[in-house]
């Protein structure tokens, strides 16, 4: 199996190129669907969430073709509805696009269930609350979600979520984009990734107005045409390596962002005493290895609050802080499962109900540990980068799901890290 190691103590410094959002590029590809026609995407990001659902549109009959440029045309004339792979659909929580785009396209969908990172529970019920809103009945079949929109076809409605699910949000906006007559999404998403889908549609010939509000208006279209379409830079990975760069010490310019989108996470930086610099297209990240930090409470919410997707990275960091520090996790049931890797590291941590209380320690001492989860790992590679000694880390699958090039872009920058393979099957 391969394992990451990471020697800990190097400060970083030099300069990483950010690639295009997973999370923007996965609905991208399954919106294509709509389309029964060729689009060309530049900018996905070499992580295998992405080269799953390019396979998972071959197998249902598109033509996919990776181009030298490192763009990728997808031709979805011909797609088999109801026919994704279950085995990798399973993989991925992105497949829940699936139901959206089918149901837009085919007047109905098969799909099994998803698959994603361990979270606890979670349910679909609001993408199926939307689907139901717009004329489609919901049902199982073996496991499978089926949905059937019926001889009158979706038809435009309001749309009220309960919660400002990202996937709920993109998915609707898939199934109402061709449906007669006008959708109205309420508490909606306003992630960058949403603008983003709403973007792509549009470029398409989708009428769709207000993404990245709360309130998005969507004028169903008889046809889609395609388009040629960039993917935006993946915010979450630009702040991983803020972070990174922050707990290691040194000065890291992050390239290819958008500043606005890095804000909470640039706010949170500053205010625990690391430097900050802005440009039109980057930020630099600077901290010189004496200077202390300070401790800071955080609490994720729907963008554009503080992002979920980074509180991990950011317990790593403050489990070397002087001070107590907070953080409350506002999104997900439970997303604390890497908490364990880090006590192993010798980090203070304690749950109480959603929040994790961490109380620096001098410092993190290398050893083994697991990847648990996409963004769990990039904790622990964190940890290590400023950790005392050898760290080696198991199950970098999950890791490859969302970093193209992780350890690549910080052996660059300095960290002491590879990749080795060991006999071991963990
Ligand atoms: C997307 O997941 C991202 N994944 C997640 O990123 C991210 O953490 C999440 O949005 C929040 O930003 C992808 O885009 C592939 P949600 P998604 O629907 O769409 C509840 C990463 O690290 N909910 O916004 O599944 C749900 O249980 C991954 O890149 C319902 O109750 O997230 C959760 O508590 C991890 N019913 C909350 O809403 C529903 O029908 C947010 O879920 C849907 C969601």
């Amino acid at each position: 199996m391969e394992k990451i190691v990471i020697n800990g103590g190097a400060p970083l410094n030099g300069s990483i190129t950010i690639g295009g959002m997973k999370n923007a590029a996965l609905p991208v590809i399954f919106a294509s669907i709509l389309v029964e026609d060729k689009c060309v995407i530049e900018n996905l990001p070499n992580v295998s969430d992405v080269t799953r659902s390019l396979e998972i549109l071959e197998a249902m009959g598109a033509v996919v073709e990776r181009r030298a440029d490192g763009s990728v045309s997808i031709d979805t004339t011909i797609i088999n509805q109801g026919s994704s792979p279950a085995e990798i659909v399973g993989k991925l929580r992105a497949s829940t696009y699936l139901l959206g785009a089918e149901l837009a396209r085919f007047g109905k969908a098969r799909v099994g269930w998803p698959g994603g990172c361990d979270f606890g529970i979670r349910p679909i019920d609001q993408h199926e609350k939307g689907f139901e809103r717009l004329g489609a009945t919901v049902s199982r079949d073996k496991g499978a979600i089926c949905l059937d929109a019926g001889d009158a076809g979706l038809c435009g409605n309001s749309v009220y979520l309960d919660f400002a699910s990202v996937g709920a949000t993109i998915n609707v906006m898939l199934a109402a984009a061709k449906a007669k007559g006008k959708t109205i999404i309420d508490n909606a998403a306003r992630e960058p990734h949403i603008v983003a889908v709403a973007s792509f549609l549009n470029a398409c010939g989708a009428k769709i107005f207000g993404a990245g509000t709360s309130i998005i208006k969507i004028e169903g279209v008889e046809e889609l045409h395609g388009c040629n379409y960039a993917i935006i830079p993946d915010m979450i990975e630009a702040g991983t390596y803020m972070v990174a760069a922050a707990a290691a010490g040194g000065s890291v310019e992050i390239k290819n962002v958008i500043p606005k989108h890095l804000e909470t996470v640039t706010s949170k930086l500053r205010e625990m005493g690391v430097d900050v610099d802005e440009y039109d297209d980057s930020v630099v990240v600077s901290r010189a290895p004496e200077t202390k930090m300070e401790p800071v409470n955080i609490k994720t919410l729907p963008y554009p609050g503080f992002p979920t997707d980074m509180h991990p990275q950011f317990a790593a960091i403050l489990t070397i802080v002087d001070g107590t520090s907070k953080v409350t996790e506002g999104v997900w049931d439970n997303r604390f499962r890497y908490t364990d890797q880090l006590r192993r590291m010798g980090a203070n941590i304690s749950i109480a109900g959603k929040t994790a209380i961490i109380d620096g320690v001098e410092k993190l001492h290398g050893t083994t540990t697991t990847s648990v989860d996409l963004r769990g790992g990039a904790a622990v590679v964190i940890a290590a980068l400023a950790a005392e000694g050898k760290t080696e880390i198991g199950s970098i699958q999950t890791l490859k799901r969302g970093y193209d090039d992780l350890v690549g872009k910080l052996k660059a920058v300095g960290a002491d890290i590879e990749i080795i393979i060991t006999d071991d099957d963990e």
